[in-house]
């Protein structure tokens, strides 16, 4: 197994947990989405791909003020990501198999004053990983879409989240590998969120304008 990660201090800390726990026999490799070296997966070992990578970045008022965050929620959520997603694919039709599993938003299905650049960022992810999936359908590889809705990670950490609506990362893993083994191709994290963004995706435009979401 590999693990890619742009903080690899943290992650060999994850791999022995991982070797000791589960007998894994784990590889820590550096990728670094602002700051990318290519990285020649023809010559690694693996059928899956598990792709966790994104950024939130600035909300609210301060996100047209910020173009260094702007630059970098851009980069790691789609720009950047997107040629590696590309390097994979390419891989994965070379050895005839494959599946893709990527984490994209719930904040990807309309735009919202809190959280626009994340979400046009996301949105772009999404629409991509369906012309993906179409476009590997004909080479027997698999792409699952991750729509999860909020979650309890370093990346919520400071936020106030409804507890109702918020789920562990342990439970996102389970959902996430129900979905792999059914294999389905969209998937919401958790289901309820499937019910909230319908019902935001038809708010009418002239309401949705003027609301605080
Ligand atoms: N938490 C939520 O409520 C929520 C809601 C909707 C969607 N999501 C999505 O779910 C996925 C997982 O997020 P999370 O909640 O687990 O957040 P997180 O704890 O902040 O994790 C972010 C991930 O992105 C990777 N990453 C960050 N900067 C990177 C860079 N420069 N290069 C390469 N990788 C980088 C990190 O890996 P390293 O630090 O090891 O590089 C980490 O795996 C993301 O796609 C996120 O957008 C989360």
């Amino acid at each position: 197994m590999y693990l890619f990660s742009s903080n690899t201090e943290q992650t060999e800390i994850f791999k022995k947990h991982l070797d000791v726990k589960y007998s894994a026999n784990v590889e820590v490799m550096s990728l670094d989405l602002m700051n990318k070296k290519d990285i020649d997966f023809s010559a690694l070992d693996y059928d899956l791909v598990f792709c966790a990578s994104g950024y939130l970045g600035k909300a609210g008022e301060e996100i047209i003020e910020n173009d260094a965050d702007n630059d970098r929620i851009l980069k790691i959520n789609y720009s950047e990501l997107v040629p590696v997603l590309n390097t994979i694919a390419k891989d994965m039709v070379k050895k005839g198999s494959g599946t893709l599993i990527v984490l994209s938003s719930v904040a990807g299905e309309r735009g919202r004053k809190s959280n626009f650049m994340y979400g046009s960022a996301k949105a772009g992810l999404t629409a991509y990983l369906s012309g993906l999936r179409n476009y590997l359908f004909s080479h027997n590889i698999k792409v699952l879409t991750v729509k999860p809705g909020f979650m309890k990670t370093k990346m919520t950490r400071d936020m106030d989240l409804p507890k109702a609506l918020t789920i562990s990362p342990q439970k996102a893993a389970r959902l996430i590998y129900r979905g792999y083994k059914k294999k389905k191709n969209t998937i919401y994290i958790a289901p309820i969120w499937r019910l909230i963004m319908f019902v935001i995706r038809n708010i009418p435009e002239f309401i949705f304008k003027k609301m605080s979401l």
